[in-house]
């Protein structure tokens, strides 16, 4: 494509995906690069939780969707409204931004978040409506990311609109990739006035949709679409003379079919992860396929890996990369406590990111280390794809969550009652993933530009 200076980084090598996870202990925080800052941060809304917990109604009426713009006074002194913690970092829009890490930086309380209202979003399934399902504090919408080595433009959705004019940005992936996907539908949604003129091209709702959804601004005469599509390759009937134990097949070395709707794409953000595991596949009757052959032994971990190297020589071979701008998103992690998500692990206490650690409970980090070493192995040289690298950031915020907050405020207040601690509330922190695709798109149209 193009050598001009500002856009080298996105076909630079990229060295190690995840530099081995380091398990952080809590006390590091205190000695951690965040300094004074985060310190006073963390106190101040420790202070401000043991507030919400003594008075929870109250908070509600201060904090709550109407009241948005009278900003409590207990927060002015600590002026958080992020012109602070943006000073003196280069723009990564400039051209001078363009060597950033984007993905290397803290959570930072801002006033001015979120983007937009959930009651204001058609777009949203009910079970990411946290606020409207009764979640009382509002602190998960607060946070922005910010890089350590520059500053992300403001997300303008009049602007990324424009960018999208005649285009087609679709997601293609798992639930959490709808997670983005809606998100995105609600951040751009919120620039449009006349919400009629968006809508899904075949009157389809949004809810309990499993197939794909394809909505439209009209103004813009774009597209913004979702294809359901939990491993990316392709699921299908086994063999003849397949064991009678084997019901279905992933073959490990095919695309999903619909992977010929996505291919001509203007931007494509994929995504797999959180399928693969024995619960969701071998256990029940789904097994691996390579070739004709069904391989009985295959473990899951294996057929992960085996499939993202499907999913990137299919970028290499069968996207037109000079067309298509390919996004690979990595795993979101999942922050269950006291259990997984079937036998009573929680998260719905979790009011405040874990900030300056990448502590995740129960977890390995095992498929995030899967990934990185497929994507370091993989041609380095020739990736025409960028990755959004979102695992760190995204650990930090257990706070973020549905927890039982995916449902309405009376049924899901049960005690045994299971836990959303995989899906996030919108707004939320998938907004801050569309924050950072738009940062992206708009560097890298900038730097096309700049090259005719
Ligand atoms: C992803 O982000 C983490 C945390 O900032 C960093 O350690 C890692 O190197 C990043 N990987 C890539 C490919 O940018
Ligand atoms: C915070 O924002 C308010 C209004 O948006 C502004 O008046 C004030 O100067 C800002 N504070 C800082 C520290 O930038
Ligand atoms: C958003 O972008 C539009 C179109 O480029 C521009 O006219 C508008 O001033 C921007 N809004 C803000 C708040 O920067
Ligand atoms: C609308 O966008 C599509 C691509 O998504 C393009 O093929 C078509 O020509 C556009 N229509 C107009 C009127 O520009
Ligand atoms: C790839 O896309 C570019 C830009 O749209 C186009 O000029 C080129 O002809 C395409 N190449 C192929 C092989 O289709
Ligand atoms: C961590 O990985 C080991 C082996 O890879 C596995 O036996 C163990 O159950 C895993 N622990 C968790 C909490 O996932």
């Amino acid at each position: 494509m193009s050598s001009s200076p500002c856009c080298q980084e996105f076909h630079e090598p990229m060295p190690v995906l995840f530099a081995p996870f380091r398990r952080v202990k809590r006390f590091r925080l205190f000695e951690s690069s965040l300094g004074a800052l985060g310190f006073v941060l963390l106190t101040a809304f420790l202070i401000c939780g043991f507030f919400y917990m003594d008075n929870n109604t109250d908070f509600a009426a201060r904090f709550g969707p109407n009241n948005m713009d009278k900003r409590p006074k207990r927060f002015n002194w600590l002026q958080m409204n992020g012109s602070v913690s943006g000073e003196g970092r280069v723009e990564f829009l400039e051209e001078n931004g363009g060597g950033c890490d984007l993905f290397d930086g803290n959570w930072v309380w801002d006033e001015t978040y979120p983007l937009y209202h959930s009651k204001d979003c058609s777009f949203l399934d009910k079970g990411f409506r946290c606020s409207e399902n009764g979640r009382q504090d509002l602190f998960y919408t607060k946070w922005r990311w910010q890089p350590k080595g520059c500053n992300l433009p403001r997300f303008n959705a009049t602007m990324m609109l424009e960018k999208l004019r005649n285009k087609r940005i679709v997601f293609a992936g798992d639930s959490i990739g709808r997670n983005q996907w809606e998100s995105l539908l609600c951040m751009l949604s919120s620039g449009v006035q006349n919400k009629e003129s968006i809508y899904e091209v075949n009157g389809s709702p949004i809810t309990k949709h499993k197939g794909f959804l394809v909505f439209k601004f009209r103004d813009y005469n774009c597209t913004v679409e979702y294809y359901r599509s939990p491993f990316l390759v392709l699921q299908g009937r086994p063999p003849a003379g397949a064991a009678a134990k084997v019901h279905t097949t992933l073959n490990v070395d095919k695309m999903d079919w619909n992977s010929l709707k996505w291919k001509d794409a203007d931007i494509l953000v994929l995504n797999t992860g959180h399928w693969w595991n024995y619960e969701k596949t071998i256990r029940g009757g789904c097994y691996f396929q390579q070739g004709m052959q069904v391989k009985m032994e295959m473990q899951v971990q294996e057929a992960y890996k085996r499939s993202i190297e499907t999913v990137l020589n299919w970028i290499q071979d069968t996207v037109n990369t000079s067309k298509t701008q390919v996004f690979f998103r990595t795993l979101a992690p999942v922050h269950f406590r006291g259990g997984d998500w079937r036998n009573g692990g929680r998260c719905n206490l979790e009011t405040l990111p874990e900030i300056g650690s990448s502590l995740v409970p129960n977890d390995n980090w095992s498929k995030f280390k899967i990934v990185n070493a497929v994507l370091s192995s993989a041609n380095t040289n020739s990736m025409k794809f960028n990755v959004l690298n979102v695992t760190h950031m995204s650990a930090q915020r257990k706070d973020g969550h549905s927890s039982i907050y995916y449902l309405g405020p009376v049924v899901g207040s049960g005690p045994h009652h299971r836990q959303d601690c995989s899906h996030w509330c919108l707004p939320g922190v998938p907004d801050t993933w569309n924050e950072l695709l738009y940062a992206l798109i708009l560097k890298s149209q900038a730097c096309h530009t700049s090259n005719m």
